[in-house]
């Protein structure tokens, strides 16, 4: 048969997938990697190794791929190798896609029976002294840190019950406790969320099982120091659209939006504060103080994703799905007054929030992203129309201020994420990492700045031979974090 992507445009030029494994010893860089940067750049992204069913389904469904830029002594090497998922191998050994739509296994072929349809393409975390790769429909699947093989599925010793993980555990910066959930607990298209604790080393311990007011999207929490809050909005799903054979999300701006807020110790209720239409898709982080919330995260004003239909027929509407960084105030006390917001940086656009993640649950200062402005010149006959994400920006949450780097006019930034000069440096105090694709030449490079001066621009840019897989999220893992490697 043939294997063509020809009725796919939307995996054309920076979208086509890799569809190889790869490695590369000692990249070239321009510029000069800084001599204290030692550890690991893992990011894990979606690509079709072999097309979509349907040539509308939702690129959440595309294949993980993981990748690794190894950094030590000035020195970058290379490696990416597909996530090897249940469906990755049946799909591999009938040379064809089994699945169907993204989620909905009504639509999967006969040959999928059986099969287990995630994709483990969203996230890629170290913990507990292992790599996973994880997708919020499934387990996380453990990855081999220097091979990048994959090695099966972690359900911490049995004791993690949900048969789902979400994409954006949050670990205690200072405890090494992770606060992590399953959503769609108890079966496709079920409202139950399973909320899990596991120690530093890996042992659960504690499970509370709760229902959301309904079926959600829960793809990202926040951590406060008392508090668990839990984002639920409309971006909703039912067995009926299932059974009928239509992707698993549709977007109802009927529903009221919701932020869950649960103490995160002893077995306290979760209290469901309710508002106006919101995607609260990524969060930065959040912090209490006398029974009132402030959280930080990423929010558009509607559907976030061109790809999820409107349960309504509306049709996708560009201005309200702008993400920017806003401010959520909950008073605890008052439950029923909602919450209030702010939005902070309102020229800045851009979804992928980020922290330094020594202060996950804690009081924290700065948040990271990358973005796109105004004043960021872009190349529009190579990017096309629509401004890039080319800008890496850190905001002050205390004072108001914004450090940005310009990137480049022809690249396109992925999420940016965040180095500490050394483990007890100051918050915010570090490196900045983001993986770029150049469209000028379509090939990929890792820019690297200095939160000292992002003004001044890359101090390194880490250059591959060829447009690399790409990425949803990523993390930098110190040396002395890796698996088998600490003490460095
Ligand atoms: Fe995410």
């Amino acid at each position: 048969m043939t294997l063509s992507y020809d009725n796919h445009p939307a995996l054309r030029g920076a979208m086509e997938p890799a569809r190889f494994a790869s490695e590369v010893y000692d990249c070239l860089v321009e510029g000069t990697i800084p001599a204290g940067l030692n550890g690991s750049f893992f990011r894990v992204g979606a690509e079709w190794f072999y097309p979509p069913k349907f040539p509308d389904d939702s690129p959440f469904a595309a294949d993980g791929i993981a990748s690794r830029f190894r950094i030590a002594d000035g020195s970058c090497d290379f490696s990416a190798r597909y996530v090897e998922t249940p469906r990755y191998l049946a799909n591999k050994a009938a040379r064809r896609q089994l699945f169907g739509y993204y989620r909905n296994p009504f639509t999967d072929e006969p040959e999928a029976e059986g099969v287990h349809g995630t994709v483990a393409n969203t996230n890629i975390i170290v913990f507990a002294g292992k790599l996973m790769a994880l997708k919020e429909d499934a387990l996380p699947y453990v990855v081999d840190p220097d091979t990048l093989r994959t090695e099966g599925t972690n359900d911490f010793g049995g004791d993690y019950k949900a048969p789902t993980f979400t994409a954006h555990p949050k670990v205690d910066g200072q405890s090494g406790e992770m606060v992590t959930y399953g959503y769609e607990a108890e079966g496709l298209a079920s409202n139950a969320i399973w909320i899990y604790t596991i120690a530093p080393d890996g042992t659960v311990t504690s499970e509370r099982k709760i229902a959301a007011p309904y079926l959600s999207m829960v793809h990202d929490i926040a951590i406060s120091q008392n508090y668990i809050l839990i984002p639920v909005y409309g971006m909703v799903s039912s067995m009926e659209r299932l059974r009928e054979g239509k992707v698993h999300w549709v977007w109802d701006d009927t529903v009221p939006s919701y932020i869950g807020v649960m103490p995160r110790r002893g077995d306290g209720e979760v209290v469901w504060i309710a508002g106006p239409e919101m995607a609260m898709v990524h969060t930065f982080s959040a912090t209490d103080e006398g029974g009132v919330i402030t959280l930080h995260a990423a929010v558009s004003d509607s559907n976030p994703f061109p790809f999820f239909p409107d349960v309504h027929g509306k049709p996708f509407n560009g201005a309200k799905a702008r993400t920017t960084v806003r401010k959520y105030v909950i008073d605890l006390s008052r439950p029923q007054d909602g919450w209030q917001e702010e939005v902070l940086f309102p020229e800045y656009a851009g979804a992928l929030s980020r922290i330094d993640d020594r202060f996950q649950g804690h009081p924290f200062r700065y948040g990271f992203l990358s973005a796109s402005h105004p004043s960021l010149a872009y190349d529009a006959q190579v990017m096309g129309p629509r401004a890039p994400s080319n800008g890496i920006c850190r905001f002050d949450f205390q004072t108001g201020q914004v450090d940005t780097m310009h990137a480049g006019p022809t690249v396109a930034l992925s999420e940016v994420v965040f180095a500490p000069r050394s483990p007890d440096a100051p918050e915010g105090d570090g490196w900045v990492l983001a993986f770029a694709t150049d469209y000028a030449d379509m090939k990929s490079q890792v820019i690297i700045g200095d939160t000292a001066n992002l003004a001044a621009g890359p101090v390194a840019r880490i250059k591959l031979p060829f447009r690399a897989p790409g990425q949803i999220h990523g993390n930098w893992v110190p040396q002395w974090m890796m698996p088998g490697e600490g003490q460095a």
